[in-house]
């Protein structure tokens, strides 16, 4: 080859290799715009699904107001008896809470969620007040809970015989006396005296159909006899009721109880006027407690999004406890995994794949999305090994791990903030939202509370308490004291007992 044509040769290589360097270039620009495109319209989706949630799960105070108003109308017609009004009002024949003097060894059994407990307390009257108190916790296996009334009742009558036989020395009845026993069912009843009622309906996943309908204390009572064990039930009271009595006895201020657990509900100490005469019902102290199945609260004000609809639609108990379904313990991570479910479909949250184990009910507990949401570490850390264990997607972003815990955030301060206002309701129904209109100082106001999300979501319940003095301002805030009631209900069941002791006359 001549030097002219190698020339030629290496120009034209050259050129050919300039031409493909290009194409290259622009192709791996290309992929990369197509990246980065592609990240951008997920971030796009994700950012869309979120603003859709946060204004679809948003509680602005004013709203808040309105829900409260909305919440003593409902109280005011079920104290009427209206059938139609969302809130029951159950009369619970409890009239005198505990004084202090109760006295003698009382059993307790406290049955409302996947748990009951069994308890024994000895009362030493005013001066030595609860002596002892012994407890056993029992998990009810999950096909009981849709099974019939003579199973359950049977189990539970089994593990109280079973605890009785641990009675010791140091606790027992005096000689020729029944052992009796304070009955903390948390469920809807009629009641009919303080100790019997009948099950309006099952909530927080029971579904026992031959139970509604019944008396409830005679189904216990036959499935004790069954079992040989001699004890009688002197008290039947909601676990809001029990709360209110043991918070009493602790604190003669107490004048309401909230429960936030698996469920929610409200009990406060009702004026005997504000009960209709046809009830037949005079309250010998002037105040009847009234158990008011706040739970089932329901009003066009509620900031219902398409998850709580489509939970809703898919429960045991479609259509009711709405109000319950927002805020309480049994649901929360269950909206919070239908949000990120949606995340997942429409923006690709967890990657091209929907992890499989995310499409399953109420595999993400409240504690769960409690741990995630009070996670602080610089890389979220408990939030992702949540993600893995719980939803199977290993080693996820900052940004995916951020997005979850700011989920477990806004469904946590909507049940809060909504909680609040529930109990801003029931201190306007008392009267008690705003300072004396004759200037004399307002009363101290004390709210018990108990339940699991309560006692341990923190950022739930001071989300909750800075709602509430928010709603009362700070002039009135300073009254009102909210007191964690730490297994209230036992202890209190047990004191009605006592107080409805059939030898109460005799002591
Ligand atoms: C029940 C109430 C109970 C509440 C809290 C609700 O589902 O209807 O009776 O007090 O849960 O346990």
């Amino acid at each position: 080859m001549g030097k002219a044509a190698a020339v030629g040769t290496a120009v034209v290589v050259a050129a050919a290799v300039g031409v493909a360097v290009v194409l290259a270039r622009q192709r791996r620009r290309r992929e990369l715009e197509l990246v980065e495109g592609a990240a951008a319209e997920r971030k796009r989706k994700v950012a869309a699904v979120i603003e859709d949630v946060e204004h679809a799960l948003s509680t602005p105070t004013a709203l808040l107001r309105g829900i409260s108003d909305a919440m003593v109308s409902e109280m005011e017609r079920g104290l009427r008896g209206d059938i139609h009004a969302m809130l029951k009002m159950l009369i619970t024949y409890v009239d005198n809470l505990p004084t202090g003097n109760e006295e003698g060894l009382f059993y307790a059994l406290d049955l409302g969620g996947t748990n009951f407990r069994v308890l024994r307390v000895q009362l030493g009257g005013r001066e030595r007040r609860v002596v002892r108190q012994q407890y056993d916790e029992v998990s009810i296996p999950p096909h009981l809970m849709v099974g019939t009334s003579m199973e359950l009742f049977d189990f539970i009558a089994a593990a109280l015989s079973k605890f009785v036989d641990t009675e010791d020395n140091g606790l027992h009845l005096p000689e020729g006396r029944q052992r009796e026993l304070g009955f903390t069912f948390s469920f809807p009843v009629n009641q009919t005296s303080i100790s019997s009622g009948t099950l309006i309906k099952w909530t927080k996943g029971f579904s026992i159909n031959d139970a509604v309908g019944q008396d409830i204390v005679s189904e216990l009572s036959k499935a004790m006899e069954r079992q040989g064990l001699d004890m009688k039930v002197t008290a039947l009271v909601n676990d809001t009721v029990g709360t209110l009595a043991g918070g009493r006895y602790a604190d003669n201020d107490v004048v309401a109880a909230i429960i936030l657990g698996t469920g929610t509900n409200a009990a406060y100490v009702e004026h005997a006027n504000a009960i209709p005469k046809w009830t037949g019902l005079l309250p010998r102290s002037g105040n009847m407690v009234i158990n008011t199945e706040w739970g089932s609260f329901k009003s066009d004000k509620l900031p219902l999004s398409e998850y709580d609809k489509a939970m809703d639609f898919e429960s045991l108990n479609p259509g009711e406890q709405i109000y319950e379904k927002m805020i309480s313990g049994m649901y929360l991570g269950e909206i919070v995994r239908r949000i990120l479910l949606k995340l997942a479909h429409d923006a690709a949250l967890f990657g091209d794949v929907v992890p499989p184990k995310l499409e399953q009910p109420f595999v993400l507990r409240t504690p769960d999305m409690s741990a995630m949401h009070h996670d602080s570490s610089h890389d979220l850390k408990t939030v992702g090994a949540k993600l893995k264990d719980i939803v199977g997607v290993a080693d996820t972003s900052l940004e995916v791990r951020y997005i979850t815990s700011h989920i477990c955030d806004i469904v946590a301060e909507r049940g809060a903030r909504l909680a609040a206002a529930g109990i801003y309701g029931i201190l306007k129904k008392l009267g008690r939202d705003k300072l004396p209109g004759d200037g004399s100082k307002m009363p101290r106001t004390v709210i018990a509370l108990d339940g699991g999300l309560y006692e341990h979501y923190k950022k739930f319940s001071s989300c909750l308490e800075s709602t509430l003095t928010d709603l009362l301002g700070d002039a009135v805030a300073s009254s009102v004291v909210t007191k964690l009631a730490n297994d209230g209900s036992g202890i209190g069941a047990a004191l009605l007992a006592a107080s409805h002791s059939q030898y109460a006359e005799i002591d």
